[in-house]
């Protein structure tokens, strides 16, 4: 039996798959990259804004045909719009066999077995309380796979969020922050590096909140301390942060822990103090500054990049034009950019002031304008020094080349021996691009 997963969203939905991926594994299904030819479809799905849901919608009406030819094939919804949205996907697609939220898909084989003998939709929209319980090593019948990990992975060390941005849906369908044990994300690291594993980044909608649930005090820089320590780990990187949470503790370990990668993404959103002050986000134009300051001022070699959105509901063209002068002075590395998508259920989309769907877009058109300047600009601004490059393998384009990552998480495609890959070179950085470098090997 073969199944084939879907994802959208960001890297935590990704680790997700990669656990239901696991599961079904153990339980003896195959993957398969097509839904052609698979058994079981799962569309693990993201409602952060509309555009990914009407996409679900979309592909779910493709999979119509598939459903109908395949007798037993099985479909599944998974994740933030399953959890939003159960009702009213089933209502809209009645041939999805089970809807399944994000608390509740380490259920799976459970949740197959009664979608067979029921033989009516099964909702599982249950939280599961232990964030310990949505994550596990990969293993088959108990015992631990010796099979090879990726050079670069990503685990998850918080789940959910507790911030009500009035913006976002994500507390809404992800629950609470709730913490793992440090003692299971080192094992979980160990069990990687001692497969392979030369990099993890820790992922959470906010790792900064890191162990904040836990009883036994443990914090975000106690969890990197104890992550530095691990023999054979060369890297570590974290994402994402909230501003609100950075501390001095945080900039020290990131300053003095060897294995902690010169890479902060700090999301500001906005750049008037209104704006923030209207999504919630509990700090200001002027402490963000602060922190910026102090950051680059401790670390070298930092590279900054964030997160953007433009047309929150009351954002005038005066409040985008200083917003625009603030991202100007700060000059970050790199920006993800987004135009505000009204999430139902949320603050911020009852309001009566919401910006015209044209100005958004608009308004983002010209900031990405603005932002891909400045990261052109920086790269341009490295050319020449030195850098420390993880060889990912081949690139994919141009015989001969590599790619690989510097510890800023910037690219570099440089000339050179596939031998090279999984291993650490130095390299003279020789041209800047918007998306990172071409270098040449220094021996
Ligand atoms: N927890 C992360 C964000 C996760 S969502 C953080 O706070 O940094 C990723 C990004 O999507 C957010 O940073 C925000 O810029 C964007 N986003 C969230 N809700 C949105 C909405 N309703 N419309 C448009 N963009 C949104
Ligand atoms: Fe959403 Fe704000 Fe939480 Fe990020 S911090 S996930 S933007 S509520
Ligand atoms: Fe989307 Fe859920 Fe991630 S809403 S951005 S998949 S947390």
């Amino acid at each position: 039996m073969k199944y084939s997963i879907i994802t959208y969203g960001c890297q935590m939905n990704e680790a997700d798959s990669d656990l239901i991926s696991s599961l079904l594994i153990r339980s003896g299904w195959e993957p398969t990259p097509s839904h052609e030819s698979a058994d079981l479809v799962i569309l693990n799905t993201c409602s952060v804004r509309e555009r990914p849901e009407h996409k679900v919608y979309s592909v779910l009406g493709e999979l119509r045909e598939w459903k109908r030819s395949r007798p037993g094939a099985v479909l599944v919804v998974a994740g933030c719009m399953a959890q939003r949205a159960a009702h009213e996907i089933l209502a809209r697609a009645p041939h999805v066999d089970i809807v399944m939220g994000t608390g509740s898909f380490h259920r799976i084989e459970e949740l197959l077995n009664r979608a067979q003998s029921d033989g009516r939709p099964v909702v599982a929209l249950d939280m599961e309380e232990d964030p310990n319980a949505l994550r596990c090593p990969p293993t088959r019948a108990g015992q631990e796979i010796e099979a090879p990990a990726p050079l670069r992975a990503f685990v998850p060390i918080i789940r959910g969020c507790s911030n009500f941005c009035s913006y976002c849906i994500v507390p809404y369908v992800r629950g609470r922050e709730a913490s793992r044990s440090l003692s299971e994300i080192a094992r979980e690291v160990e069990s990687l590096v001692a497969r392979g594993t030369r990099e993890v980044t820790l992922l959470g909608q906010n790792v900064l909140a890191y162990g904040r649930d836990l009883a036994d005090g443990t914090t975000f820089p106690d969890l990197l301390a104890h992550l530095n320590g691990i023999e054979g780990l060369w890297r570590i990187r974290f994402t994402t942060c909230h501003p609100r949470d950075v501390t001095p503790a945080l900039i020290a370990a990131m300053a003095d822990l060897p294995a902690v990668c010169e890479h902060l993404h700090l999301p500001i959103q906005a750049g008037t103090d209104q704006l923030l002050q209207e999504m919630n986000r509990g700090y200001t134009t002027e402490h963000y500054i602060e922190i910026i300051e102090q950051i680059r001022s401790r670390i070298a070699g930092l590279a900054i990049t964030t997160d953007i959105m433009v047309g929150f509901p009351g954002e005038t063209r005066p409040d985008f034009e200083a917003s625009l002068r603030l991202y100007k002075r700060i000059r970050f590395d790199a920006a993800f950019t987004f135009a505000y998508s009204p999430r139902p259920g949320t603050a911020a989309a009852e309001r009566h002031d919401q910006v015209p769907r044209q100005e958004r877009l608009a308004r983002l058109n010209h900031l990405i304008e603005v932002q891909n300047q400045i990261t052109l600009q920086r790269n341009e601004g490295q050319v020449g020094e030195e850098a420390e490059v993880l060889v990912d393998g081949p690139a994919p384009h141009g015989e001969g080349l590599l790619a690989g990552r510097a510890r800023n998480h910037k690219q570099v495609i440089l000339r050179g021996d596939r031998g090279l890959t999984g291993s650490l070179v130095k390299v003279r950085l020789t041209e800047g691009h918007l998306w990172g470098f071409r270098g040449v090997l220094v021996v």
